[in-house]
C-alpha cells in the first residue's frame, strides 16, 4: 500500500472521532473568518489554554475588522501583552487595514487574496479558508506534520520545506466536503492523542487500524527533526528604578525585537554593584540604595536573554524616562514578559 492510500483513510476515521471528542474552544463557536483568523494567529507558538483569555479580551475590545484597523497601538500592544511575538499583532492590524481598503471591510474568501495579507502564511490561509469557508486547503503546522509522519511511518525530517509541501499536496487531494471539521480534527489529533513531547496514545487513536507508525512500532520515534541551531545568549543588566512609588520606563526602538513596547532601562552585559550604581548616574539619576538583585532568563525563538535585575531607589523622578505608578505600569503599559519577570506577584514596594 502506498503512503497516499494511508493518508486517504484519514477523513473517514477522523471526522466521527472529532465529532465525538472535540474540545469546546471559544473559536469553535462560529465560522466568522475574523474570529478564525485572530485565533489562528494567537495559537501560533502559544498553548490553547494560554490563548483562551487573550482571545476573549481581544474580541471584546475589537469585535470587528474595522475596530482592529483603527485600534490605537498602545491598546493593541496591551491586548497582546505576554503573548510574545508582537509582530503578529502589528501584522494583524496592517492586514485589517488592507481588508478595509481593498475589500470594503469584508474578509476575502479567496485563498490567494488571504495569503497576500500581512502575517498570513500558508498555514493560516489554509486554516481560514477551510474552517471558515469549507475549502480544500490544508493547514499544515507541526502538529499535522507529526501526525502524517507517524501515519505514513516517514522518517523524512519534518522541518524540511519540501516535506511540508508534499504533505500539503497529499492532504489537499483527499480533503472531504467537511473541510473545516477535517482541518480541526487533524489539529485536534495532533494536539491530544498524537501529541508532542510524549508517547502517542495509540491504543485510543482512531487511526490505529491504518497507521504505519503504530503497526511498525516506530510512532514513538517520529517525527524526525533536523538538528537544531544553538540559540545565542545575550546578557543584560535591567534596572528597576523607583522613586516616590513611581518606576522608570522607556519605549523600545521602533525596529527590532519587541519594537515599540515598553521596557525597564537596561544595558548590555552583567554589571557588578559598583558598575550598576555608576550606570544609574549615567542615566542622570542619583542612586540612594540598591534594594535587591535578581537573576532572570527569557527565551525567545532565536535568542536567550540572561538578565540581572537591579532594584534601585533613586532620589528624584528625572532623566529621560516616563515615571509610572505601579498601577499605571500594570494596567496601561505593554511590558513584555522578559521585563514583566521583574514584577513580583504582589506589590513592588520600595
Ligand atoms: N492549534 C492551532 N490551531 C488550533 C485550533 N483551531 N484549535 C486548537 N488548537 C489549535
Amino acid at each position: 500500500m502506498g503512503q497516499q492510500s494511508h493518508i486517504s483513510y484519514l477523513p473517514e476515521a477522523l471526522l466521527p472521532w472529532y465529532a465525538a471528542n472535540r474540545r469546546e474552544l471559544p473559536w469553535r463557536q462560529d465560522k466568522d473568518p475574523y474570529h478564525i483568523w485572530v485565533s489562528e494567529i494567537m495559537l501560533q507558538q502559544t498553548r490553547v489554554e494560554a490563548v483562551k483569555g487573550y482571545y476573549a479580551r481581544f474580541l471584546d475590545a475589537l469585535p470587528t475588522v474595522s475596530a482592529l484597523a483603527e485600534c490605537d497601538d498602545e491598546l493593541l500592544h496591551k491586548l497582546w501583552e505576554g503573548l510574545g511575538y508582537y509582530s503578529r499583532v502589528r501584522n494583524l492590524k496592517k492586514a485589517a487595514r488592507q481588508v478595509m481598503e481593498r475589500y470594503n471591510g469584508r474578509f476575502p474568501t479567496e485563498y490567494a487574496h488571504i495569503l497576500a495579507l500581512p502575517g498570513i502564511g500558508e498555514y493560516t490561509a489554509g486554516a481560514i479558508c477551510s474552517i471558515a469557508f469549507d475549502q480544500s486547503t490544508p493547514a499544515v503546522d507541526g502538529n499535522v506534520l507529526r501526525v502524517i509522519s507517524r501515519v505514513t511511518d516517514d522518517p523524512t525530517p519534518i522541518d524540511l520545506p519540501a516535506y511540508k509541501k508534499s504533505v500539503q499536496r497529499k492532504l489537499a487531494a483527499i480533503y472531504p466536503k467537511q473541510a473545516g471539521d477535517f482541518t480541526q480534527a487533524l489539529m485536534e489529533l495532533g494536539a491530544t492523542v498524537c501529541g508532542p513531547n510524549r508517547q502517542p496514545d495509540c491504543e485510543n487513536c482512531p487511526c490505529k487500524d491504518f497507521c504505519l507508525g503504530y503497526q511498525n512500532k516506530t510512532a514513538n520515534h517520529l517525527p524526525v527533526k533536523s538538528s537544531k541551531k544553538q540559540r545565542k545568549t545575550d546578557q543584560y543588566t535591567v534596572f528597576i528604578l523607583s522613586c516616590d512609588g513611581r518606576f522608570a520606563l522607556q519605549k523600545r526602538p521602533d525596529k527590532g525585537l519587541l519594537a515599540g513596547l515598553w521596557q525597564f532601562p537596561n544595558t548590555p552585559g552583567k554589571l557588578d554593584t559598583h558598575a550598576a550604581l555608576k550606570q544609574v548616574e549615567k542615566f542622570g539619576l542619583k542612586p540612594r540604595e540598591i534594594i535587591l538583585q535578581v537573576e532572570r532568563k527569557h527565551i525567545f525563538t532565536h535568542i536567550e536573554w540572561d538578565m540581572c535585575g537591579v532594584y534601585v531607589n533613586v532620589s528624584a523622578c528625572e532623566g529621560d524616562f516616563v515615571w509610572l505608578t505601579e498601577e499605571e505600569l500594570r494596567s496601561q503599559a505593554a511590558l513584555p514578559t522578559a521585563f514583566r519577570l521583574f514584577l513580583p506577584e504582589d506589590k513592588l514596594n520600595f
